[in-house]
Formats: C-alpha cells, sequence, structure tokens
C-alpha cells in the first residue's frame, strides 16, 4: 500500500476546475517529483493534500485512510507537513521563534524536541547563527531554509515542498536539493514540486508529469529525464 495516495482528485476554486481527476502515489521512502508548467495545479495538489483545500470529488489516503474530509491541523498531526510556496514565514518571530511555531503538535518539553531543533540546526548551519533574528530580516534563500526547517519540525513521515528553489542563486540551489536528499535518506517520504525540473528529476525516483489539472505521464525519474517530449516542455533541451 501507498503511504499517500490520490484517487480521481477534482479540486476547484469556485468555478475553476483545478484539478481534473488527479490520481497519484508515494511510496514509503521515495522521493516524488510534479513536474508542470505554471498554473498546471501543482501548488493545488500540495495544498488539496494538506487539507487547505477539500477536493470536491475524489479522496486522499494515507496509509489507506481517508485525509480528505479532515482538517488540516489533523492532518499535520498524523504526519503531513508542507513548506509553502513563497517562504511564508512569520517575519516579525525570531528564527527560533518560527521554528518552535512549527513544532506547534508537540510540547517544547517533548524529550524530541531539543532533538528535532538540532536536527534542523545541522541541516542549516546558516539558521543556527541566526537563531536570533527576525525572520523577516533574512535573505530570501535563508527565509527558504527556514520555511523548509519549520515544516520538519513537526516530524513529519510526509514532505510537502512547493518550490523550494524559487529564487535562489544557483550555489544555494544546489544546497538545497542536496539537503532535500538528506532529509530522505533520515527517513522522509517527499512530494516535490519544482520549476527546475532537471535538477527535481535527478534527486527524484519517481515523477508525474501535470497538464493543465491532469497527470499526463508518469514514469521513473530517469525515464521522465530522457522523454522527448519532457525535455522539450520541461527541460529547455531540444
Ligand atoms: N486562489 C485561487 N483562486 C482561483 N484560481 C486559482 C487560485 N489558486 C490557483 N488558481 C488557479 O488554479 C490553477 C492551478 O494553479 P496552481 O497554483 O496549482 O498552479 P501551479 O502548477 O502551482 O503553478 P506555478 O508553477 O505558477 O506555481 C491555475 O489556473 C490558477 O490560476
Ligand atoms: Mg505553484
Amino acid at each position: 500500500m501507498a503511504l499517500l495516495e490520490l484517487q480521481n482528485v477534482h479540486t476547484f476554486y469556485g468555478n475553476i476546475h483545478a484539478l481534473k481527476g488527479i490520481s497519484l502515489a508515494v511510496n514509503e521512502g521515495e522521493i516524488v517529483t510534479l513536474i508542470g508548467s505554471n498554473g498546471a495545479g501543482k501548488s493545488t495538489t500540495l495544498r488539496t493534500i494538506s487539507g487547505l483545500l477539500s477536493p470536491r470529488q475524489g479522496q486522499v489516503l494515507l496509509n489507506g485512510r481517508r485525509i480528505d474530509t479532515m482538517p488540516s491541523h489533523e492532518i499535520v498531526k498524523l504526519g503531513v507537513s508542507q513548506s509553502p510556496e513563497g517562504r511564508r514565514i512569520f517575519p516579525r518571530l525570531t528564527v527560533l521563534e518560527n521554528l518552535e511555531m512549527g513544532a506547534y503538535i508537540h510540547s517544547r518539553r517533548d524529550p524530541q524536541y531539543q532533538a528535532d531543533l538540532e536536527r534542523v540546526l545541522d541541516l542549516f548551519p546558516r539558521l543556527r547563527e541566526r537563531v536570533a533574528q527576525k525572520g523577516g530580516t533574512l535573505s530570501g534563500g535563508e527565509q527558504q531554509m527556514l520555511a523548509i526547517g519549520r515544516a520538519l519540525m513537526s516530524r513529519p513521515h510526509v514532505l510537502l515542498l512547493d518550490e523550494p528553489s524559487m529564487g535562489l542563486a544557483p550555489i544555494l540551489v544546489d544546497q538545497i536539493f542536496s539537503i532535500v536528499q538528506d532529509i530522505n535518506k533520515q527517513g522522509t517520504t517527499i512530494l516535490l514540486v519544482e520549476q527546475n525540473a532537471l535538477m527535481a528529476l535527478g534527486i527524484a525516483h519517481r515523477g508525474y508529469v501535470l497538464q493543465t489539472g491532469q497527470i499526463v505521464l508518469s514514469d521513473s525519474a530517469k525515464r521522465l529525464s530522457e522523454n522527448e517530449t519532457v525535455q522539450k516542455a520541461y527541460l529547455g533541451l531540444d
């Protein structure tokens, strides 16, 4: 059984039919990437999984259990955590306070809390140097790290990452991708949305290609990166 599964999911914004029957599966331990042009429905898929949007039809299953009827805080408690597009951190809170907010489902007295914090600060030494700094004064790349770090503080089984490399300098992009791989190796299953499809396919096990709210291709990351249509449309190769 897949860890996370979407079955024929339809999601709307008012009358706008954004997801038109998405079915996909993410297995324990995998990095799965969602590829697609602007407006294809990638963020909508992640928001539907994390409960920020409710599908009008279809089901979202975690370990075989329906979660699409649950409020988003319950879904976080079950181990699904999202790092949203556009680094939505709390600008007036310090780095440490931002990370604490991510751990809100666990008590700070939880013996694991300190270990979680250490793990995040080990992954992102730049954040360790800046624990007392206000989130809003971090550079763009540092805010991105904070958003990912905050998502990790809930100790997720499944991490949903929406464009973690957006707006970052190439050297930081490399760093973020290698950190995503580390997080995966430490046991977290990852669903990754990325504009940088080439790099996403480089670290993913499998991928799905989304086009106007529908999945048009799914394969191993290797085969997708060799696929001519994918190369032309999403990898900037021809
Ligand atoms: N809040 C909203 N209200 C109305 N329509 C929306 C809303 N959010 C997204 N949409 C529409 O839903 C569709 C899918 O959007 P989504 O944000 O999921 O795309 P995306 O694949 O994440 O694109 P991008 O690569 O630009 O982030 C688009 O047509 C978009 O205009
Ligand atoms: Mg998006």
